[in-house]
Order: structure tokens, then C-alpha cells, then sequence
């Protein structure tokens, strides 16, 4: 941890070549401390000067204070930097005018959101990115596992034809994430059909055993179908979720950091993401990743894939996790594979 009391002001230190934008919030305070354990060297961003003040100090680091449509503050904040973290969700809100600073300024883009349409935004600047050298990857916290995991199961049959993943959250929700998760239910019930994406006209549950039995979950659209069509090329994606996601901030229970620390109200279970891939025989393969409950997965998995880049481990264009890391990717992770 650098204490050097000197840098902790606005403005740029020219050894950081990563920008963190968002960073006050629950998963942004968690990301920034677990990158000082990593010992990455890095700036903080965001809207609200105050929590800004705050947290440059507590860490020693410098900041910026600006609007994400402010372009002269990302023009400034991205000087000298190779890699941007944007962890201001919801996303649609956030990621066009970051994304487009970055292809601006040639910095890499890495997002944490879990926007279907944003990762829809990501893949239409994939020309602009690889004209810029720079990766954008947009979904660098729950596809980290998701999306190895789902080339994982494709490899376990020949020809995969379709995939459907249901996914079992365990822990709260923050203000962010309820915010967000309007964004996704907002977008349709959306599936990936012969290559093509498509809109469900009715929400039909279907029942997944996560190990304990029969779970109804409902469709939704997590990002798969435009992740895991990029990744394994598989023309027939359907997703579910165990719950339907909250969207409704007055009647949500959220989850906040006590004293910069997650609070005891996380239940100590873990999230689990089953992949079922079918083959042109028809036979079904089935593969489970177990995760830690809450957000810690997608801290690690944010601050792992922005280590990858800054030591130059990359690939320019609209990049997946799987399609920039392959299904080794899930060797870093604190995450058991389970094949059924
Ligand atoms: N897929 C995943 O694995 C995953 C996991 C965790 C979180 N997420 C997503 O990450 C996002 C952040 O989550 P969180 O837990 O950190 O939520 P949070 O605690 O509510 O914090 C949200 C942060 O984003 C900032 N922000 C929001 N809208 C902004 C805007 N228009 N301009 C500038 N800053 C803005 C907020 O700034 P102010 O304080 O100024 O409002 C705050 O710093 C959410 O979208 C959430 O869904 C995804």
C-alpha cells in the first residue's frame, strides 16, 4: 500500500496505468482493496467528490471527480493509462460514453455489468476496438465463470447444438444491481434461436436440480446469448434464473459495505451456475460451477481479468471472457467444477 500522503489529490500518478470509474460504490470499495492486496497500482473515478475524498485517502490514491458524459474529464482521468474498470452500473447508463472515451483514447475497456444490451453495445464496437488495439469486455464479473464454464461443458459432447443455464444466486442485491436488473428484465425475455436473437412472448419456468432437488426458475436473459453464441458458437442459447430478479428499489432489501467490509447479513451459501448443452444426437451433458456467495466472485474475477490486461494478456475487438481466456480462465478463480 503506498501511504505516500502526496498523491492522495485530483489528478494523474504517472505510474498507475489502470483508471477505476464507479469505484465508491459496495463492489467498486470491494475491488479497489482487493487491487491493493494484488498490488495494482491505480487511479479512482466517479461523480461524487466527497466519497471520492474519502476513499483516495483511506488508500492512497489519486482521483477524479467528473460526470460520465463529461469527455474532457475522461480525456484527463485516461492519460497514461492502459486499462479502464467501469463499475458504474446501471450500465446503460454508463458504458456508451466510457467505451467511447476509451476507443478515444486507446485504453482497454473492462466492465462488470451484467446488461444483456450492453454486452449487445460492447460487440457493435468490435471494429472500432480492433482499429484502437484495445479489448472491450463488457460482463468481467459473473461470465468470468459463466462463460469458461460454458465452453468447459461444450467440450464434453460432440456437436453442441444448444445450451440453456440456470443460475442460483445466493446473497443480497445492492441498490446498483436492482437498478440494473430493470434494465435487464426490461430488455424482453430474450433467447438465441438458429444464430438469431428473438424475444420470448411468454415466461415459462422450467424446472433445474442445482444438487438438491427440482428448482422452478424463470427465463432470463443473463448474457449468454451474446457471451456464449461469441465463445462456442453454440446457435441455440436459453437462460433462467432462479428468482425473478428484484427491480423494485422501495420494496428491495439491499446490501450495503459496514465500515468498507461486507456485512454479516450475506448468507454463507454458494451461487451455482449449471450449464446444460445438448448435441446434434440429442444427448445432454451437464456441468456445475460453485462459487462463494455474494459479490466476492466478481471482485476477484474483475480484478483478475484487469491484471491479465495490464501485464499485456489480451485480445483487440469485443472480446468474452472464454473467447479472450478459454476455459482455463476458471483455474484462477475460487471456483469448484463440477461435471454431472
Ligand atoms: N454481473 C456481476 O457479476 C455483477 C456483480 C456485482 C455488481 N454488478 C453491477 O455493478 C454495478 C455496480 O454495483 P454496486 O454493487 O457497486 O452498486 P452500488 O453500491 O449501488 O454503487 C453504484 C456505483 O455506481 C455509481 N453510478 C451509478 N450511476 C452512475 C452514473 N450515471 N454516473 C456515474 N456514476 C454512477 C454510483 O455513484 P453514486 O454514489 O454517485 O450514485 C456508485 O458509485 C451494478 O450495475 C451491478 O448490477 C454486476
Amino acid at each position: 500500500v503506498n501511504f505516500d500522503f502526496s498523491i492522495m489529490k485530483q489528478g494523474n500518478n504517472e505510474s498507475a496505468r489502470l483508471l477505476i470509474y464507479g469505484a465508491t460504490g459496495y463492489t467498486g470499495t470491494l475491488i479497489c482493496h482487493e487491487a491493493i492486496s494484488k498490488g495494482i497500482d491505480f487511479e479512482i473515478a466517479g461523480r461524487n467528490e466527497a466519497d471520492l475524498i474519502k476513499m483516495a485517502s483511506e488508500l492512497g490514491v489519486a482521483y477524479h471527480c467528473f460526470p460520465v458524459d463529461d469527455g474532457k474529464g475522461w480525456d484527463s482521468s485516461l492519460s497514461g493509462k492502459s486499462c479502464l474498470l467501469n463499475i458504474a452500473g446501471p450500465f446503460a447508463e454508463t458504458a456508451d460514453y466510457a467505451m467511447k472515451a476509451c476507443l478515444k483514447n486507446g485504453v482497454h475497456y473492462v466492465d462488470i455489468s451484467a446488461e444483456v444490451l450492453v454486452y449487445a453495445l460492447a460487440e457493435s464496437k468490435d471494429a472500432e476496438a480492433e482499429t484502437a488495439g484495445i479489448m472491450i469486455m463488457s460482463g468481467a464479473g459473473l461470465f468470468v465463470t459463466y462463460d469458461p464454464l460454458v465452453i468447459h461443458t461444450a467440450k464434453r459432447i460432440q456437436d453442441p447444438v444448444s445450451l440453456r443455464v440456470a443460475f442460483k444466486y445466493s446473497g443480497g442485491f445492492t441498490p446498483g444491481s436492482v437498478a440494473s436488473s430493470t434494465h435487464i428484465t426490461n430488455a424482453g425475455l430474450l433467447v438465441r434461436k438458429n444464430g438469431e436473437i428473438q424475444e420470448l412472448a411468454e415466461a415459462i419456468p422450467v424446472a433445474f436440480d442445482f444438487g438438491d432437488g427440482p428448482v422452478q426458475c424463470q427465463p432470463t436473459p443473463l448474457g449468454g446469448i451474446i457471451h456464449a453464441f461469441k465463445s462456442t458458437g453454440i446457435s441455440d442459447i436459453e437462460e433462467f434464473f432462479q428468482m425473478a430478479l428484484p427491480t423494485d428499489l422501495k420494496n428491495s432489501e439491499t446490501i450495503k459495505l459496514e465500515n468498507g467490509k461486507i456485512g454479516q447479513s450475506v448468507k454463507a451459501e454458494q451461487s451455482i451456475i449449471l450449464a446444460e448443452v445438448t448435441g446434434a444426437q440429442g444427448d445432454v451433458v451437464r456441468s456445475m460451477a460453485k462459487t462463494p456467495a455474494g459479490y466476492m466472485p466478481t471482485v476477484n474475477s474483475a480484478v483478475e481479468i484487469v491484471s491479465r490486461i495490464l501485464s499485456g494478456n489480451y485480445q483487440a475487438g469485443f472480446q468474452t471472457p472464454g473467447s479472450a481466456y478459454g476455459e482455463r480462465l476458471l483455474d484462477s478463480l475460487d471456483v469448484e467444477i463440477i461435471d454431472l
